[in-house]
């Protein structure tokens, strides 16, 4: 056999062995309604379409969330794969670009309370996937709910989506001021929605970065602006993700230039590139055995 091919089959096989490193990135907000499920919907999509595999993982109960957004009908979610009644290859659910869908939860199971057992089956049945995806796009409610904090303080990426109106700017600070002051999260990347200018998208994140300069230990980095676009309404009225809906409105075409930006972000290595470590970091705080003896 030709050198060449066997260095190619020997890679080939480190790969089956050696998981591939997998990039998590939580989007966030505090504010309801900025935009924060649009955004990952549509990233998710638009780096399906730069050909990296893509999980999305809905972990918002809203009205607006990812099945609906996407008019997709989950028969399971991840409350079944907690349950050890299902793997997640059974609850996920397939979206357009071949993107894959954990549905979100039903109930309000708190991540922090779940018990060991849920905990090791959580972290067990994602580190089983026969295809771990690169990304996992993680879309969180709004608020700073102890979910939501869970879900972001575990991801190695956190997106803030902002709009321009007082209440969101407020949130954003607020959520980032949590994660940093108690979590150590120290990087954001700030995505400025609905805006009515190229300008207005930097003149936010410059509002966003006087604050953040002042009273946080943290750089914020600009992600891009997606502007307000009526297309994005009627996508959503048709179930349909604006990228396919309408691949040549503004807003898609933001949305892919944010991708691209995504895409050339460096890749963690190491432990904290792999699945197991993003749900490890996510149940962290479940009770031991000891606290759960009556
Ligand atoms: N750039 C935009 N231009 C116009 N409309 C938009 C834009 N982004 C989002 N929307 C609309 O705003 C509404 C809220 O969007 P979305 O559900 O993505 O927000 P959210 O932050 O996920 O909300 P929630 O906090 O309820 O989860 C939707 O109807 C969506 O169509
Ligand atoms: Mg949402």
């Amino acid at each position: 056999m030709p050198e060449q091919q066997l260095i190619d089959q020997a890679e080939g096989l480190r790969r089956m062995v050696r998981p591939r490193p997998v990039r998590v990135i939580a989007v966030t907000g505090g504010k309801g309604g900025v935009g924060k499920t649009s955004l990952a919907v549509n990233l998710a999509i638009a780096l399906a379409e730069l050909k990296r595999r893509v999980m999305l993982f809905d972990a918002d109960l809203g009205l607006a969330n990812v099945d609906v957004l996407l008019g997709v009908h989950p028969q399971y979610n991840l409350s079944h794969v907690l349950s050890g009644e299902r793997s997640v290859e059974e609850v996920l659910v397939e979206g357009p670009e071949g993107i894959q869908i954990v549905p979100a939860a039903s109930g309000t199971q708190k991540m922090a309370e779940l018990t060991r057992a849920e905990h090791a089956g959580l972290i067990r049945a994602f580190s089983e996937l026969s295809h771990s995806p690169d990304v996992l796009l993680v879309d969180t409610a709004a608020g700073i709910s102890d979910n939501v904090i869970a879900f972001t303080r575990a991801a190695q990426e956190v997106v803030v989506v902002v709009c321009d109106e007082p209440a969101s700017i407020t949130d954003a600070y607020a959520i980032m001021k949590v994660l940093n002051r108690d979590y150590g999260v120290n990087r954001f990347h700030v995505v400025a929605n609905m805006t009515r200018s190229a300008q207005e998208g930097r003149e936010l994140f410059a509002k966003l970065t006087m604050v953040a300069d002042r009273f946080l230990d943290a750089t914020l980095s600009f992600l891009g602006a997606v502007p307000f676009d009526e297309e994005i309404r009627k996508a959503v009225r048709r179930q349909r993700p604006v990228l396919t809906a309408f691949p040549r409105s503004r807003a898609a075409q933001a949305f892919r230039q944010i991708a691209q930006r995504v895409d050339n972000w460096p890749v963690a290595t190491g432990a904290s590139g792999h699945l197991e470590f993003f749900f490890e970091r996510l149940v962290q705080g479940a009770p031991s055995d000891a606290e759960l003896m009556p």
